[in-house]
C-alpha cells in the first residue's frame, strides 16, 4: 500500500492524489465541534458529502476512489459531531471485481464515491456505475440496496425527489444495450417503474432532470470508448460524429413518449434545474461544457447556459446567462421542477483541477444578476448545499452549507452561509478535526419534524 503521506505533495503525481486532493488515510470520530460564530437553532440535521478517497492511497482517475462520506450533526446551536467513513463496498472491503467473467458489470460492485441522497428512510451512497450502498445516519455501511431485488440496472447518483409528490426519478445507463433505463420509486421507496429508454450509442450520462410533469434526458457526445476501459481508467471521450440530443419525456410515460430536439454539441454534468415555463416549453438551465475529454481531463470551462426546449416545434434555443467558469451547481431543492429564481454554484475561476473553485456565486435568475462569496485567501469552498430557514420560507430563506479547505492550516471547516445575506460574514465556521479532501456531492438530512 502506497503511504498517503507519500503522494500528498509530490508534484509528479496527478493532481488527484496533491494537495487536498489527496486522500486521508484515518477515520475520526468528534464531539462538540469548536464553533467560531453561532450554529442557527433552526438547523437540526446531518450535513453529509460524498467524495474520492482511494483506499490504496491512489487511483488511475479522480472518479475511480473508493467514497468516503464526511458528515456533521447539528442540533440546539451546537455541532454535535464530526465523523468520516468509507463506504464499506465490496470493493471496498474484498477488493471484488467490477466485472464478471462474461464482461458484463457486476452491479453490487462499484466505489459509491459521488453523491449520498435520502429517500424513504434510507440514506444511499451512490455512483452511477452500481447499485446504491445503504449508510446509516452515523455513515455506518448496511449494504447494496437494489429496491428489494427489482433494481436491473446501475442507478445514477443524481435522482430527484420530487417535492410534490415524494417520488424518485433516477436512471441508469451502461456501455452494453440497454444503454439508457429510466426508473421510478415511489415515495415509499418501492420501484414502480422502469422504461428502457432508447438511444444510439452508448454515452456517458451523468445527470439528467425532472419538470412538474416531465423527464429530460441528455444524449450527448460523451461515448464509450473499449481501449480507455481496457486501461483500466474512466472509459469515456469526446466525440465529433455522435451528434447531441436532449429528450423530453412525460413523467408516467414511456420510450415511445420520448421528444428529443438536437442541440448544438458540448456536454452537461449538471443541470441547475428545469421547469416548464408560461408558454408550456421546457426550460433548463444546464452548466455546460463546449467540449469535454478530447484529450485527457483539460479542457474548456463550463460556463450557465438556459436552453428552452419548445416541444410543439420540436426545436430548442440556448442562451448564455454567465461567462465565468462553474461547476456544483444547487438550487433550494423545495423548487425541483418548478420556476426556479436562485441558484447556487462554485466558481472554477482556475480550473476544477486546482481545488474545485475559489468562491461561491448566487444567480439571481429573475432580477439578473449575481453575487460572489469570497471565504478569504487560500480558503477554498466546494459544493454549496441550500437548507430553508423552514419549509413555509420564501426561495432564500435559509443557509448555505459547504466545506471550505484552509490551506494555510491545511486543514478544513464547515461554513454555514445566510443565503440571503449572501456576501455577509458567514454565520458559522465550524473547525473540523481533520482535512476534508475535495469531493463532489452531498446533502442535508433534516431531522424528523
Ligand atoms: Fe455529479
Amino acid at each position: 500500500m502506497t503511504d498517503v503521506a507519500d503522494t500528498k505533495d509530490e508534484q509528479s503525481s496527478p493532481f488527484h492524489l496533491r494537495g487536498n486532493f489527496a486522500p486521508v488515510s484515518t477515520e475520526a470520530s468528534a464531539f462538540d465541534l469548536p464553533v467560531q460564530g453561532a450554529v442557527p437553532q433552526g438547523l437540526r440535521g446531518l450535513y453529509v458529502r460524498n467524495g474520492p478517497n482511494p483506499k490504496a492511497g491512489q487511483s488511475p482517475h479522480w472518479f475511480l476512489g473508493d467514497g468516503m462520506l464526511h458528515g456533521v450533526e447539528l442540533r440546539d446551536g451546537r455541532a454535535a459531531w464530526y465523523r468520516n467513513r468509507w463506504v464499506r463496498t465490496r470493493r471496498f472491503l474484498e477488493d471484488a471485481p467490477a466485472f464478471g467473467p462474461d464482461g458484463a458489470r457486476d452491479l453490487t460492485v462499484g466505489v459509491a464515491n459521488t453523491h449520498v441522497v435520502a429517500h424513504a428512510g434510507r440514506l444511499l451512497a451512490l455512483v452511477e456505475t452500481s447499485f446504491p450502498t445503504e449508510v446509516t445516519r452515523e455513515l455506518e455501511t448496511v449494504g447494496c440496496f437494489d429496491f428489494g431485488g427489482r433494481l436491473t440496472t446501475g442507478m445514477t447518483a443524481h435522482p430527484k425527489v420530487c417535492p410534490r409528490t415524494g417520488e424518485l426519478h433516477f436512471f441508469g445507463y451502461s456501455f452494453m444495450p440497454p444503454f439508457l433505463t429510466y426508473h421510478r420509486a415511489d415515495a415509499a421507496g418501492r420501484l414502480v417503474q422502469t422504461e428502457v429508454i432508447e438511444v444510439p450509442g452508448p454515452t456517458m450520462i451523468h445527470d439528467f432532470a425532472i419538470t412538474d410533469r416531465h423527464v429530460v434526458f441528455m444524449d450527448l457526445p460523451v461515448v464509450f470508448d473499449l481501449e480507455l476501459a481496457l486501461a483500466g481508467t474512466m472509459p469515456y471521450r469526446w466525440s465529433d460524429e455522435y451528434g447531441a440530443r436532449v429528450g423530453v419525456m412525460p413523467r408516467g410515460g414511456a420510450n415511445v413518449d420520448v421528444r428529443w430536439v438536437e442541440v448544438s454539441p458540448c456536454y452537461v454534468f449538471h443541470p441547475l434545474n428545469a421547469y416548464e415555463d408560461e408558454h408550456g416549453a421546457v426550460v433548463v438551465d444546464v452548466v455546460r461544457y463546449p467540449e469535454l475529454w478530447r484529450a485527457g481531463f483539460s479542457g474548456p470551462p463550463a460556463c450557465l447556459h438556459r436552453w428552452r426546449v419548445d416541444l410543439g416545434a420540436g426545436r430548442m434555443s440556448e442562451q448564455p446567462l454567465d461567462d465565468r467558469a462553474i461547476e456544483f451547481p444547487r438550487l433550494d431543492d423545495r423548487r425541483l421542477g418548478l420556476a426556479h429564481r436562485y441558484g447556487y454554484a462554485v466558481y472554477t475561476e482556475r480550473g476544477l483541477d486546482h481545488g474545485i473553485g475559489t468562491s461561491l456565486i448566487k444567480y439571481d435568475l429573475r432580477a439578473g444578476g449575481s453575487a460572489t462569496h469570497d471565504f478569504g485567501p487560500g480558503r477554498l469552498p466546494a459544493e454549496p448545499v441550500f437548507v430553508p430557514a423552514s419549509s413555509s420560507a420564501a426561495e432564500d430563506q435559509g443557509w448555505l452549507l459547504t466545506y471550505v479547505y484552509d490551506a494555510a492550516r491545511d486543514g478544513s471547516d464547515l461554513v454555514i452561509l445566510d443565503a440571503a445575506d449572501f456576501t455577509g460574514k458567514p454565520v458559522a465556521t465550524i473547525s473540523l478535526p481533520q482535512r476534508v479532501p475535495f469531493g463532489f456531492h452531498g446533502s442535508w438530512i433534516a431531522d424528523p419534524a
